[in-house]
């Protein structure tokens, strides 16, 4: 089975191809969607293009699969702190285990997808590349690694992928576009003007917390969405802080500014409203400067290592402006350092079908305290202290094929989301109470206090009363003296959160993922150990099990 001959046996192409040449084993770890959707489109131009395209989730593809790949193509995005993906776990253990497959013959490229403003970016993507490597698999394209706006960066990748997989000259690229749905022309690169129907801060006075209710209006765009869905929404950078930086920067507002790699151009103050990113700061970011700015004091400062980390964490980029002035920055060079500004993306609250011209978003203001002074996340911001009903946003339908309902409305469904995250439950809720199915809802709720922080309780309550919801736990974390959280809601319910689970239930977990996420799936798994008599490897095991047939699905942050 070696050589450079992709053996095609065992490829399990959807349809063969009579004049297929060569089989591409194309995999993808995705956890929202974006990696599955870039793997689609691409699997589709490479069919396009003769090849048999053998397409699955890391997870789906046997060791066996992996060892007579021939051609494999990886596409891979990285969670939070350096973690695969939900539907990429198991195939991450395998390739560092001793029953990792030997991959001589094989010839490989990984896309891998990340974000820049954390510590470890792209970090699931980099070590398959390595561990291929190791295995004995030969690079046929190195690896790209993409920033949150990966489109560009991703067909590179794939037209390089592809110049080396055929000799031939390419088809005209026709940049497949995976976030569009059906019947509209509006997608993430051409984002639709939603009018904003509602802005409602839901909090009442005396909450910690600032959570608004915003109802956009999707008439004339086309739109469809699911129940999981997202939309990303395209926000604008605080006027006055743009002011600021112009000023600093010493440049005339209407100075023209390249907007992309296409050369298009707009007025400075546009431009830096709308198209870069101009409050966080980066590692590479600080690097560009030091050389862009031409400023002693930077460049000291880059040395060191451990002063460097701390500049970032209590910093923005009009800090670094005002306290390492550039000697002179041309405005194109200046551009260019910065990141586009990327689409915020929220789980959609409400149901298409209930309501299709609609889509209700719950969008919490983030406030945090960074160098002695107060600042507000860009879109939440805007949200929370600039946008009022008749503004416009421009938003876009994000799918989210990782968190759907069952297609069998008697599967039994368990949704736990504290705060914000209980935003797709109402969704899962309104759709279910408009195609008039009742019972078989489980709902775990959490928030600091009962009074100002219960989160469209009146529809809860609605819900419970008709029986769309069949149970509700809550969990006001703050009301009394010691913490309560909704696991442990789950505990105190384990004997019947057990049995649900034995009847086949759907898990579903939408929230904060560094604490609240693994907590709760600690939790899980305690009430397997426990309820179940299994040990933790089994219920490990079972759990894993859950994952594959996506009884377990998760959409955190
Ligand atoms: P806290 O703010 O009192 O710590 C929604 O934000 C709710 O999630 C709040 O009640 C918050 O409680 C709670 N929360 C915080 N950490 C959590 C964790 N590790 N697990 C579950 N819930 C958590």
């Amino acid at each position: 089975e070696q050589g450079t001959n992709p053996p095609g046996s065992t490829a399990v192409a959807e349809k063969p191809v009579q004049t297929a040449t060569k089989t591409v084993t194309l995999l993808f770890g995705s956890e929202t969607g974006n990696a599955q959707a870039l793997a689609e489109a691409f699997a589709a131009r490479l069919k396009e293009m003769q090849f048999t395209v053998s397409f699955s989730a890391l997870d789906a593809a046997k060791p066996k699969d992996l060892k007579n790949a021939g051609y494999l193509l990886i596409i891979t995005s990285t969670q939070g702190e350096g973690d695969p993906p939900d539907n990429a776990l198991s195939f991450y253990e395998l390739i560092h285990s001793r029953k990792a497959p030997k991959l001589d013959g094989v010839q490989f490229s990984v896309l891998a997808l990340g974000d820049q403003t954390y510590e470890f970016f792209c970090k699931v993507g980099k070590e398959i590349d390595k561990r291929l490597e190791e295995l004995g698999g030969e690079r046929l394209y190195p690896r790209v690694d993409c920033d949150v706006d990966y489109e560009e960066d991703a067909q590179e990748w794939f037209e390089g992928v592809t110049g080396v997989l055929q000799s031939s000259a390419l088809p005209p690229s026709t940049a497949a576009d995976a976030t569009r749905p059906a019947n509209t022309d509006y997608s993430k690169s051409n984002p639709f003007q939603a009018e904003v129907l509602e802005n409602i801060n839901l909090n009442w006075e005396g909450s910690n917390k600032e959570t608004h209710h915003i109802e956009l209006s999707l008439e004339g765009s086309g739109f469809t969405f699911e129940p999981g869905d997202s939309i990303g929404i395209y926000p604008e950078n605080d006027p006055e802080l743009v002011e600021r930086l112009i000023e600093k920067l010493g440049w005339d507002p209407k100075e023209p500014v390249p907007i992309n790699k296409k050369g298009e151009v707009l007025p400075a103050r546009e431009a830096l409203l709308r198209h870069y990113e101009i409050t966080r700061l980066t590692k590479p970011l600080l690097q560009q400067a030091a050389v862009l700015f031409g400023n002693k004091g930077l460049t000291a400062l880059l040395e060191n290592e451990a002063e460097a980390k701390a500049y970032l964490e209590g910093r923005g980029l009009i800090d670094l402006v005002e306290e390492y002035p550039p000697e002179k920055v041309e405005v194109q060079a200046f551009v260019q350092m910065l990141r586009k500004m990327p689409p915020r993306l929220y789980s959609i609250a409400s149901s298409w079908k209930a309501n299709p011209d609609e889509v209700h978003l719950i969008i919490a203001l983030d406030c945090y305290t960074a160098n002695g002074r107060v600042c507000e996340g860009v879109c939440s911001g805007q949200i929370a202290g600039r946008i009022k009903p008749g503004d416009k946003l421009p938003v876009y339908v994000h799918r989210n094929p990782n968190f759907k309902l069952p297609a069998d409305p008697d599967v039994p469904v368990i949704m736990i989301g504290p705060g914000t995250g209980v935003a797709p439950f109402r969704s899962f809720l309104e759709e279910r109470e408009a195609e008039g199915i009742t019972g078989r809802t489980w709902l775990f709720y959490g928030d600091q206090h009962f009074a100002t922080d219960f989160l469209y309780q009146l529809d809860w309550q609605n819900w419970l009363k008709n029986g769309v919801l069949e149970r509700m736990d809550v969990a006001f974390s703050r009301d009394q003296a010691e913490k309560i959280y909704v696991q442990h809601r789950m505990l105190e319910k384990s004997k019947d959160f057990y049995a649900w689970l034995e009847k086949g239930a759907c898990v579903y977990v939408c929230g904060d993922e560094k604490q609240m996420a693994r907590d709760v799936q600690e939790t899980l798994l305690h009430i397997l150990e426990t309820e179940g008599n299994m040990t933790r490897e089994e219920a490990e095991g079972y759990l894993q099990e859950m994952r594959q047939e996506k009884r377990y699905q998760r959409d955190v942050y």
